[in-house]
């Protein structure tokens, strides 16, 4: 029996483990247990709970309360929790997703006391470390037994930093596998994506038509927590919602619910909380998430997964960052980055508002990301640190 600990902590990576978890309990039963472990990032019932059940993930056996912090004490605190499970589970591997604190937190404590890592959504790069993020995934990556990039890219980004991809196994944590399997998150969207009619109404419940709104979300601290980046978002959505046909649907962060209050110029946030046109809302669950991607004629976002799933359901996209991971949604022409800078964002609006079809290939995978990850874990079972 192969056993594995996921780390999650953070919204996404809630939504991530859903596929892993779903392919153990259909596929994998007899041979892996898996045993989960919430670092407390997210808390929030609307970051946090609401995803459990909806997405039939196994309930964390674990919870390290973490919660909200400096980078430095929430990811100490997480770091020391997740260090005594692991030395009480004695894990064959450990499982983590993606970038957040949470993520660097688990390779830490892990490759240390010589458990191996597996980072699902490895290799991906903005090449820009002001970004915690970027910290985050490039020292993650480089403690890890068996790295997942979803992409090519990906695949390529590991390969520019000295990773050998020609996979010989044992592996490692200095001889690691590297294998593009696709992407989890296109797992998820695929699954989900077919049940999410039936199971919510969210667009009835806030009077939205199909493709007459834009869905918008805002939560990377370089837009939310600089003024001068935040009002510009807000002046050019306000512009928007004045100048278009269409409803603005922000499901908003509590990180920049709160920053909103803080930072908006006075006259801007009386405009933007009383526009008829401008829909704010509590964050909302994945299934609604997805009716929203799916049926919004535009995402505008600054979040990975949300441009990723806007891409997947065919709905263009405006970035609001100036680089991206996920580089070729926007060589595809279906996104646009913008930067948080106004003009560019009102450009990129009137361009898709005008040219409505883009073209959408099959660039992350089939579908079936987490059963290859898992088939790799049981052959390759014998990897150590
Ligand atoms: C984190 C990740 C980011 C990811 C995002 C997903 C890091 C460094 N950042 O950003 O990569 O894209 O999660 O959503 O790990 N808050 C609440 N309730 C909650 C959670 C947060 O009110 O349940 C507020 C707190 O004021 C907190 C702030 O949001 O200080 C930021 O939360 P934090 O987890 O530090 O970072 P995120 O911005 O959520
Ligand atoms: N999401 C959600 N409800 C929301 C906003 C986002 O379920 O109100 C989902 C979204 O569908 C995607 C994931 O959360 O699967 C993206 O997380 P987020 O934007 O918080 O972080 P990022 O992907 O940028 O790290």
């Amino acid at each position: 029996m192969l056993k594995l600990l996921t780390i999650i902590g953070a919204r996404p990576q809630i939504i991530k483990s859903a596929a892993i978890s779903r392919a153990i309990k259909n596929h994998y039963a007899p041979s892996i247990k898996e045993v989960v472990v919430h670092t407390g990032q997210h808390y929030d019932e609307r970051m946090s709970a609401i995803f459990f059940e909806e997405l039939q993930i196994p309930l964390p056996d674990y919870n390290l309360g973490a919660g909200s912090g400096k980078h430095g004490e929430q990811t100490a605190r997480m770091i020391a929790g997740i260090e005594t499970i692991l030395e009480n589970e004695q894990p064959d591997f450990m499982i983590i997703y993606g970038d957040t604190n949470s993520t660097l937190a688990a390779a830490v404590a892990a490759s240390k006391i010589h458990v191996p890592v597996v980072h699902i959504e490895a290799g991906l790069r903005s090449f820009n470390k002001k970004m915690p993020e970027e910290i985050n995934r490039i020292l993650s990556d480089h403690v890890s037994t068996y790295l997942f990039p979803p992409t090519q890219t990906g695949l390529d980004n590991l390969k520019n930093e000295g990773f050998r991809v020609d996979n010989r196994p044992p592996y490692t944590i200095d001889r690691p596998g590297v294998f593009n399997v696709g992407d989890v998150m296109y797992d998820n969207t695929l699954f989900f994506s077919k049940v999410a009619d039936k199971n919510t109404d969210i667009l009835e419940k806030e009077g939205l038509q199909k493709k007459q709104f834009l869905l918008v979300t805002l939560h990377r601290n370089t837009n939310t927590d600089d003024a001068t980046r935040l009002n510009a978002i807000f002046r050019a959505l306000l512009e928007i919602a004045n100048s278009g046909n269409e409803t603005l649907v922000l499901p908003l962060h509590p990180r920049t619910a709160k920053q909103m209050e803080i930072l908006l110029e006075a006259e801007l946030r009386r405009e933007i909380s009383s526009n008829p046109a401008i829909l704010l809302l509590p964050p909302v669950s994945y299934l609604e998430m997805i009716q929203l991607e799916k049926y919004a004629k535009l995402v505008l976002t600054d979040s990975g997964g949300v441009q990723k799933e806007a891409y997947f359901l065919k709905t263009p996209c405006l970035i609001l960052r100036a680089e991206t991971e996920w580089v070729e949604i926007v060589e595809s022409g279906a996104a646009v980055l913008c930067d948080a800078d106004e003009t560019r964002i009102l450009d990129a609006y009137r361009y898709f508002m005008s040219n409505p079809e883009s073209s959408f290939q099959t660039i992350y995978g089939d579908g079936s990301a987490a059963e290859k990850i898992l088939n790799l874990l049981l052959t390759g079972a014998g990897a150590t640190t």
